[in-house]
């Protein structure tokens, strides 16, 4: 069991905006200390002085930086209590067929190898301690099927069934180190100008009817840093899930889907 206290040792990726900084802030206002990892030099800058954290330039797609990220980390504090895979991009809304090959490889470079990255630079610290925390950002899209958004659910899925799967075998191995996923719906951040960050070899041109249209705007958008004090309660109560409720429904429609293809349940619309 992870308790968060003073002096105790916290990474964040995607730590200077969004959930991230909100993730930051809580384990600052706790008396820990953050480190934060981002793509992004200037608000990387500007958070960690506003924490009192370290800040490290760390692009979570590239396994050498979160290699990095892991050795500053423990050189600097020579422990890390709790680690988030938080870095995230999203894109707009296109038909699975009409991506392009670097919209793939962006998203998931991002979203599914940089959490891959994360959970390989830190969890065998983690193991070797005896103690620790991963939390790995998900999403709703990474429980439920969202037409339209195929780069971004298939790398959210990826995240996960890699972290259920880690937890299985850390508790099957005995090794007390706790997982949360945090599957949010909407929150109020800079997400929806994730373009911001996509490395110009993977740019894409593309001509006005080719172009992915943008998340819809939805009012009532969860605030960051209430989620962010979901996720501390999660990870002091070692709970896997921190779930948006609306998930629930989606992921039974294809239970629901799979029961009737197999003739039982109800018929498919
Ligand atoms: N905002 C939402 O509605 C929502 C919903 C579900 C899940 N999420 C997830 O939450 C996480 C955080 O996103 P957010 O909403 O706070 O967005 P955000 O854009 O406010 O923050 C994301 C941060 O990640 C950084 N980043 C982007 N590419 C990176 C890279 N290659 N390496 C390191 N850092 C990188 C950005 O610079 C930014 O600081 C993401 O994984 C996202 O998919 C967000």
């Amino acid at each position: 069991m992870t308790t968060l206290e003073p002096g105790g040792v916290a990474v964040v990726t995607g730590g200077a905006s969004g959930i991230g900084l909100a993730l930051g802030r809580a384990f600052a206002a706790r008396g820990m200390h953050v480190v934060l990892a981002d793509i992004e030099a200037g608000p990387l800058e500007r958070a960690a002085a506003e924490l009192g954290a370290t800040g490290s330039i760390t692009d979570v797609s590239r396994r050498a930086d979160v290699d990095r990220l892991a050795a500053l980390t423990l050189e600097q504090f020579g422990r890390v209590d709790v680690v988030c895979n938080n870095a995230g991009v999203s894109i707009g809304s296109l038909p699975t067929w009409q991506y392009d090959q670097r919209d793939w490889e962006w998203v998931l470079g991002v979203n599914l190898m940089g959490v891959i990255h994360g959970v390989a630079a830190f969890v065998p610290h983690l193991v070797s301690q005896g103690f620790g925390h991963v939390v790995n950002t998900s999403s709703a899209a990474g429980l439920a099927v969202i037409p339209g958004l195929s780069p971004y659910t298939v790398a959210k899925h990826g995240v996960t069934a890699l972290s259920e799967a880690l937890l299985l075998e850390l508790q099957q191995q005995g090794v007390d180190v706790g997982v949360t996923i945090v599957s949010p719906g909407m929150v109020h951040t800079a997400i929806r100008g994730a373009e911001r960050n996509r490395p110009s070899d993977l740019v894409v041109e593309r001509d006005a009817s080719a172009k992915p249209s943008a998340f819809p705007d939805v009012p009532d958008m969860q605030d960051p840093n209430d989620l962010a004090a979901d996720v501390l309660a999660a990870i002091e109560a070692n709970q896997l899930h921190v779930a948006f409720v609306g998930a629930e429904p989606m992921m039974q429609e294809r239970i629901s889907r799979l029961n009737a293809s197999r003739g039982e349940g109800d018929p498919l619309p």
